[in-house]
């Protein structure tokens, strides 16, 4: 920990218990102090996939890292066997870090596990995060809220659970000023068309932001008529967020003096081990 980080007093991360940790959207100086703390001080970190290896580079060489993620076209681990490894490795005496992308209670199943912990009678902590919807707006130069243009902001999935009825009530999400739509790419055009006919225009400006705060950021300008065709420009599984409003059209204004780049961690060889 740095200078000023030493001159805090963490709370003491107790072997036998398990942090919900949020490592941001991935740029790695997003990550909280007590985020910097838990890495310090884990045996286990079990992480999913979205958490960029810069900010696995900072996990100190004795934890040891379990991908339960997505990866190398491997299935994820199921939702139950995540938090029930959660709890064995607690019961064995370790202080685990659960290390979730953005934030843990933000579309991350965080409350899910809290649920298991608690019902298992293990002591937790919540270590909120940067969430994707923070680091696209600030990334993209897109307030998301702005005195006289946008006084609501709605995060909302595009995502459904599968073999559900229906997704987000879109007619009724339709009347916030901002919409930041998460997992949403992949149904972009369905989702516009229902923006649409519940009365938002077909030329509203639409951003599409894919690997926000990373050094491979990329921002896409659409309208709610051409986000179908735009989305294809993404490659299929890169994280974006989609925000929708009068708001992404002060990029123009921001664009010219806005600095993004990332804070850049020293990569080293981290052993990654899938459980
Ligand atoms: C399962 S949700 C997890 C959200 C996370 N808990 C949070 O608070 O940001 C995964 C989705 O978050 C969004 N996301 C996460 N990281 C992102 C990033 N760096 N850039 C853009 N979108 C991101 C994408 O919509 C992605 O499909």
């Amino acid at each position: 920990m740095n200078d000023v980080a030493s001159r805090l007093r963490f709370p003491e991360f107790r072997a036998g218990s398990v942090w919900l940790v949020g490592a941001g959207p991935g740029d790695p100086g997003l990550l909280t102090l007590h985020a910097l703390h838990a890495l310090d001080s884990a045996d286990v970190v079990l992480h999913d996939a979205l958490v960029s290896e810069a900010i696995l580079s900072l996990v100190p060489n004795g934890a040891r890292l379990e991908c339960v993620g997505k990866r190398a076209g491997r299935p994820s681990m199921p939702q139950l066997r995540i938090s029930a490894r959660l709890v064995e490795l607690a019961q064995r005496g370790r202080r685990v870090v659960r290390l979730k992308g953005g934030d843990p209670f933000v579309f991350g199943r965080g409350g899910e596990e809290a649920v298991a912990l608690a019902a298992a009678g293990v002591p937790f902590r919540i270590v909120p995060g940067v969430t994707a919807a923070a680091g696209a707006a600030a990334g993209a130069g897109v307030p998301l809220t702005h005195r006289s243009v946008a006084r609501s902001a709605t995060f909302a999935t595009g995502h459904t659970i599968r073999g559900a009825e229906s997704g987000p009530d879109w007619s009724a999400l339709a009347g916030s000023d901002t919409l930041v739509l998460y997992m949403a790419v992949g149904r972009i055009g369905e989702i516009a068309a229902a923006l649409r006919a519940a009365g938002r225009p077909a030329d509203e400006p639409v951003a599409l932001v894919a690997d926000a705060t990373l050094p491979s950021q990329e921002v896409y300008e659409a309208t709610l008529s051409t986000a179908a065709a735009v989305a294809e420009e993404i490659s299929p599984g890169t994280p974006t967020i989609v925000i929708v409003g009068a708001v992404v059209g002060f990029r123009d204004a921001l664009l010219p003096q806005l600095e993004t780049a990332p804070a850049s961690a020293g990569l080293s060889s981290v052993v990654l081990e899938t459980a």
